[in-house]
């Protein structure tokens, strides 16, 4: 992870270095347009995190082997190469870049989880009720539940698929795994990661209400109300967000920060 820093660090050094070459074959234009790329990367480093630096990295290893090959004993820098230099930052430094903001604490999720098992406690009959997990963002929350729990309960997991790359839902939702589950006359606590527009969870709500199951209790970490779009059954839900683009504690974006043990907030710079 680091050696991304690292690159981009030696990626300075040798700009610098080819300015100063620059400046000495008396070059102005040229060596004023590396020292505006040498603030532009500059800039870059400062706001990028590790997982940003992963994703580009095709492009850092690009911007490399051409100040690689400008920087050769004898080399002589060309307008192409230039060129090339501007080109391979701009696209190396181009949005949307995310700054990541606590949003709550993995001390706070602790409690409220702790909170949400003693409500639950009293509602579930251990040998009638099987939990059943959302692949792959309620991992966790599931996890800590049932350890909160603490009861002899059984566990199921089921996969909804409506996220691409992008912020919002693509409205279609796709399950799979379903074969695999038993729910009939069982006690269902499915547990969920976030609703956002209420596709995902209304379309899992549907699909376990086909399986005749005895009661559905729906439990989900978090509730957000920016673009509810269908009415959607909620019986239990950790934490109320207005708005804001979730990552952290199972949550993702494009398959990214799920480690993180606090809920944050990703904002653009
Ligand atoms: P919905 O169908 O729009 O309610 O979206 C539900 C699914 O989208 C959740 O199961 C999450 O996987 C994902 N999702 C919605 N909002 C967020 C967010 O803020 N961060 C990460 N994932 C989200
Ligand atoms: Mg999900």
């Amino acid at each position: 992870m680091d050696s991304y820093v690292n690159l981009l660090e030696n990626a300075l050094a040798l700009l610098s270095w080819v300015q100063v070459r620059l400046l000495k074959l008396v070059d102005h234009k040229k060596a004023e347009l590396i020292g505006k790329l040498i603030a532009k990367l500059e800039e870059f480093l400062k706001q990028a995190d590790d997982m940003e630096l992963i994703h580009r990295g095709e492009k850092i290893h690009a911007l490399m082997a051409i100040l690689q090959e400008i920087t050769k004993e004898g080399a002589i820098i060309e307008n192409q190469h230039m060129e090339s230099l501007k080109d391979v930052i701009q696209e190396l430094t181009r949005g949307p870049l995310y700054k990541r903001r606590t949003l709550i604490r993995e001390s706070e999720i602790k409690e409220r989880v702790k909170e949400l098992a003693r409500l639950l406690r009293d509602e579930i009959n251990p040998s009638k009720t099987l939990v059943l997990g959302v692949l792959r963002g309620s991992i966790f929350f599931m996890v800590d539940l049932l350890r909160e729990l603490n009861m002899p309960l059984r566990f199921d997991l089921i996969e909804a698929k409506s996220y691409g790359d992008k912020m919002h839902s693509s409205g279609e939702v796709k399950l799979h795994r379903v074969e695999e589950l038993d729910l009939k006359d069982k006690i269902v606590l499915l547990v969920e990661d976030i609703v956002d527009t209420g596709h995902t969870l209304k379309a899992i709500v549907e699909f376990v209400k086909t399986q005749k199951p005895e009661r559905l209790i729906t439990c989900v970490l978090i509730n957000k109300l920016e673009r509810r779009e269908v009415d959607v059954q909620i019986d239990y839900f950790g934490f109320r967000i207005e708005e804001g683009f979730l990552v952290g504690y199972g949550l993702d974006y494009a398959d990214r920060y799920r480690c993180l043990p606090d809920i944050c907030v990703l904002e653009p710079v």
